[in-house]
């Protein structure tokens, strides 16, 4: 079993204390959390002893032996809680987003290229069965080429917390997972976008809590998407509705339910792919064998960096009302 430290057990990090606990991969031999109260229900829920529970992550890397740290905090810690672990010589499996902004994203990657040590992003909506199935049934070649892609991402959580005071609160926390589906479902890199952002009368977030954006894929693929998380009813579910035209016909996805249609008013639905584990419990297995086998992760931090600059150049695009390129965030 290879040893984790998990730093954040609270929040999403409690979904994680699960998964690290069942899984055949890993064993968790520390816990870190700046909230007593947040690493007390984690120790007293999965057993970790006192002795491995710590409020400061220094105190824990001095204290305990581990291969790989698993950082849970919210991004504006990701870059002290990732360079310190590269510092120990630890691998790292973070949340998304990568980081608070492009800057410390860029550090965070060349830190870990540094250090020679594996850097893996949890996006973990590449890793469930209709996102697979799409890229499998894309790759397959039945849609023929795909020219355009339509998607609508309708939610009306109150979160409160950090995301309810940031700036671009979808953009920045939400449609990371999107545009990172994008990559992963037509494989291929964005190369630019054009957005406008929107800040409905009734948004309860500090910042914009709406967007249109139109983005276009290294390969020439257009993706019209637009998205709110200040729906007042209806809503879509967290993967969003999905509308991929090709020369061949449309592969519909909507209501996690996949589709093939290539006549006007007919649609065969798809049979989803089966996977052994999803969401986080596969990508904590997966953080796994890329180590054994020495390979890049499909969501490494380099890789993942165009994912998290298409978040920042859609804010940049809305902000200057124009085109911009990827490449130009990235230099
Ligand atoms: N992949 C997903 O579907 C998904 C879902 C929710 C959250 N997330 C991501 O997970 C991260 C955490 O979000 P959250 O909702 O759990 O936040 P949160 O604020 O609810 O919880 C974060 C936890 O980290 C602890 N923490 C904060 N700063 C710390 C520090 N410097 N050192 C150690 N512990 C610290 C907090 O006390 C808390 O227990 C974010 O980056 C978020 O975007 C991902």
């Amino acid at each position: 079993m290879k040893r984790i430290i998990q730093v954040g057990v609270g929040g999403m990090g409690a979904v994680w204390t699960d998964r690290v606990a069942n899984s055949k991969s890993w064993k968790a031999v520390a816990y870190v959390d700046v909230s007593e109260a947040a690493l007390k229900a984690a120790a007293e829920r999965f057993g970790m002893p006192k002795s491995r529970c710590f409020t400061s992550l220094e105190e824990a890397l001095d204290a305990v032996e581990a291969d790989a740290l698993l950082d849970v905090t919210p991004q504006q810690f990701r870059k002290a809680t990732c360079c310190a672990a590269f510092d120990r010589g630890l691998d790292v499996l973070c949340e998304k987003p990568l980081a608070d902004n492009l800057r410390n994203a860029k550090t965070i990657v060349a830190r870990a290229k540094k250090r020679a040590r594996t850097l893996m992003v949890a996006q973990n909506y590449r890793y469930q069965p209709p996102t697979q199935t799409a890229k499998q049934f894309i790759e397959s070649g039945r849609l023929g080429d795909v020219g355009y892609v339509g998607v609508a991402f309708h939610k009306g959580p109150k979160f409160g917390g950090f995301r309810q005071e940031m700036a671009y609160p979808l953009v920045l926390d939400m449609s990371i997972h999107h545009f990172d589906m994008m990559r992963c479902t037509l494989g291929a890199d964005v190369r630019s976008v054009q957005a406008a952002s929107i800040y409905a009368p009734w948004n309860w977030n500090k910042g914009d809590a709406t967007a249109m954006v139109q983005l276009e894929m290294e390969n020439g693929g257009v993706v019209n998407y637009f998205a709110s998380w200040v729906a007042t009813g209806w809503e879509t579910p967290w993967n969003a509705h999905w509308r991929f035209e090709g020369s061949n016909g449309v592969l519909l996805w909507e209501n996690d339910t996949l589709h093939f249609s290539n006549a006007p008013a007919q649609r065969q639905k798809l049979p989803l792919v089966k996977m052994p584990s999803v969401h986080q419990a596969f990508l904590i297995e997966e953080f796994a064998r890329v180590l054994d086998e020495g390979r890049e992760p499909d969501t490494s931090g380099q890789r993942n960096l165009n994912s998290f600059a298409t978040t920042w150049a859609v804010v940049r695009a809305a902000k200057e009302k124009r085109p911009v390129l990827i490449s130009e965030m990235l230099e």
